[in-house]
């Protein structure tokens, strides 16, 4: 069993090694956006959860595990963000690797970002349809893939991201959702970053693009990141939703969602809702933020309006370092390194919060600046 020891130690030589750690310090990379994870009505609304409900959903959705409060979500959900049917998912990874192989599997093929997250390249490969990959973000090399690639197949899914994870960038969906049309493809769109973040009141991309929900289109959005709870949902047509139930495994085989979760998530969305000024606050910190780095020259990846903010390090031994500079100056930022970016991109992945105090974001633009730019 030496081999074991071997690839541990071969992940820590190369700076890949990852460990559960607590870490003390001001925490600016969680995906708490909008602070509504300690929202009071989001805390309340549990609280009161646990007088009406059991702890857990103690059955997947199909056998007992679904509650009126795993419909209202969906309803909800649906409301907000578009489409005719919702599903709530167990979590955001269960979304990506059921919806993707529900949609096509062998003799179909996949058009994929080259960015797009691990769960989504996880449910590509369950799939088990062709999958090609395409340039990060460019439509021009979506369509030189589909003249080249799409009649070979009857189904075909185009995957995409609408504010990536690591990057912080954004597509131009027009394109996409056209692309999409004119060469009779299902188009999904994970909206993981972008609800609660993107869009004039936290919807996504279709609103920040003044597009309308169509027949093709699926949207994953999860709930654990702007939204401050747990869980993922997926909004499409009747028809998809449909067939989404009966084909995807991890919908199928995993427990539902605990219904008190469901409900801490509904109470996120009200609170967002009611206060869409909230999304328009986290852009303006956002730009101030990269504003702040760049009067001290540096440079952060992707949109300046986006609550991610990734600074390339390359070196993945010198972004822990980097990373253990900080945290000797009070603050928490976890260096990104491969597999979940490419290798030699390590990066700090900066994310901006409602519930941060704006002075601590001034103070982390110092220590940044005394350790990168010294
Ligand atoms: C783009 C994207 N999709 C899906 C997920 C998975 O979501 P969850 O954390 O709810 O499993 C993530 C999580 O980081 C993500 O960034």
């Amino acid at each position: 069993m030496n081999w074991i020891e071997e690839e541990i130690k071969a992940l820590e030589s190369l700076g890949l090694l990852r460990e559960r750690k607590i870490y003390g310090g001001v925490v600016f990379c969680d995906n708490d956006y909008l602070g509504l994870s300690e929202h009071p009505e989001v805390l309340r609304a549990i609280r009161e959860a646990t007088f009406r409900y059991a702890a857990g959903a103690m059955a997947s959705s199909l056998v007992s595990g679904y509650t009126s409060a795993h419909r209202q979500l969906e309803d909800e959900l649906r409301l907000f963000k578009g489409g005719e049917d919702c599903i709530v998912f167990g979590s955001g990874y269960l979304a990506n690797i059921g919806v993707i192989p529900a949609l096509a599997s062998e003799g179909d093929i996949i058009f994929s970002d080259r960015l797009n997250h691990a769960s989504i390249i996880d449910g590509c490969r369950l799939s088990k349809a062709r999958v090609y990959v395409f340039e990060h973000l460019s439509a021009e090399s979506l369509r030189e893939s589909l003249v080249k690639n799409r009649k070979s197949a009857r189904r075909c899914l185009i995957i995409l991201e609408s504010l990536f994870s690591m990057d912080g960038d954004s597509p131009d969906i027009r394109q996409f959702l056209k692309l999409s049309e004119e060469f009779d493809c299902l188009l999904i769109i994970d909206e993981a970053h972008a609800t609660g973040s993107i869009g004039k009141t936290g919807r996504g991309i279709l609103e920040e693009s003044g597009t309308e929900f169509r027949e093709n289109l699926i949207i994953i959005g999860t709930l654990s990141k702007a939204l401050g709870t747990y869980g993922a949902f997926v909004c499409a047509s009747k028809r998809i939703c449909s067939l989404i139930v009966n084909r995807a495994r991890s919908y199928i085989f995993s427990t539902a969602l605990s219904p008190i979760i469901c409900e801490g998530a509904m109470a996120s969305l009200r609170v967002l809702k009611s206060n869409p000024q909230m999304v328009e606050s986290l852009k303006e910190r956002s730009r101030n933020f990269i504003r702040m780095l760049s009067e001290i020259n540096l440079r952060a990846l992707g949109r300046e309006d986006a609550p991610i903010v990734p600074i390339i390090i390359g070196n993945e031994r010198r972004a822990l370092e980097i990373r253990e500079g900080l945290l000797k100056r009070g603050f928490f930022v976890q260096a990104i390194r491969y597999p979940t970016v490419p290798l030699n991109t390590a990066r700090l992945r900066i994310s901006i919060s409602l519930k941060r105090n704006p002075e601590d974001e001034r103070s982390l633009v110092r220590a940044l600046g005394e350790l990168l730019c010294p």
